[in-house]
């Protein structure tokens, strides 16, 4: 079981949405990727939450959830270890080329990832930066300046970008949250930036660093703060917690930290998916 479409399961060939659909012709839409380990998701309360809010402010109607949640949980079960991913789209909004907007969970395979990041800062001006836009923490289909911004750290030699404010400010990956250790504590760029409120990086901060007695401050911070650190992380459902090791030009050591909250990470999600 690959795609469910509307909770109906359609061949892979022949799965696909209207050309009409919004979320196509707009990127009007929202998703979400929820990582499977051995067939059972991770956090996927949090996850639907998540699009819960999303679409509530694109103002899309979401099924059912416990409709939502059996489609994801068969599409992980038959996926191992996988990621799901759950997308709701606009629909077709033209009247004479109407389309229903259709919830779309698909089974994707885990890609292979480096095991270390370099990033590329870059400026990203279209980033909110505020969680006094309207759209804050929504995780909409419109993903093309972040796509492309990883694209053009990739054409530079580097891993992948680091989302920073015209002014300097770091904010976080294309698709991942960074956050760093200095002086024995853990720093990361606080939610009212208007970055993602991403799960990944809610464990970290509320479950694994206390395990650790890591303390944790989020703040608003410049570059410089993350290229003096004494290690970084780029944390996502998909890279889970990754060591970066180069910001720019910039070396960063890979510390025990790092190995550390890894470790917690991976303690956490074993205990809660066996
Ligand atoms: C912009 C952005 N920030 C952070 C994240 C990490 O969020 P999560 O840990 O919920 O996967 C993502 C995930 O796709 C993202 O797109």
């Amino acid at each position: 079981m690959r795609v469910l479409i509307d909770g109906i399961e359609v061949p892979e060939a022949e799965a696909g949405i209207s050309v009409f659909d919004w979320g196509l012709l707009r990127g009007f839409g929202c998703f979400e990727v929820v990582r499977a380990y051995h067939g059972v998701l991770f956090r996927l309360g949090a996850h639907l939450d998540r699009l819960a809010g999303s679409a509530a402010v694109l103002g899309i109607q979401v099924p059912p959830r416990p409709a939502l949640e059996g489609w994801a949980r068969a599409v992980a079960r038959a996926g191992g270890d996988c990621q799901v991913r759950i997308l709701l789209t606009g629909g077709g909004r033209d009247p004479l080329v109407g389309a229903a907007a259709r919830a779309v969970v698909l089974w994707e395979p885990l890609l292979p990832a480096p095991d270390v990041l370099r990033l590329l800062p870059l400026e990203a001006p279209w980033h909110p930066a505020t969680d006094r836009s309207p759209f804050y923490a929504v995780k909409w289909l419109s993903y093309a300046a972040n796509m492309a911004s990883g694209d053009r750290a990739r054409a530079r030699g580097y891993d992948d970008a680091l989302l920073i404010t015209p002014g300097g400010l770091v904010l976080e990956g294309p698709t991942f949250s960074v956050a760093w250790v200095t002086g024995g504590h853990l720093e990361t760029p606080a939610l009212g930036l208007g970055i993602l409120p991403s799960i990944t990086r809610a464990v970290l901060l509320g479950e694994a660093a206390p395990r650790l007695g890591l303390s944790v401050v989020e703040g608003v911070f410049p570059l410089s703060r993350m290229l003096e650190a004494d290690e970084a992380l780029a944390l996502s459902t998909v890279k889970e917690v990754t060591p970066v090791v180069a910001v720019g030009e910039h070396a960063v050591s890979r510390g025990p930290t790092s190995g550390a909250l890894a470790a917690a990470f991976r303690e956490i999600v074993i205990a809660e998916t066996g």
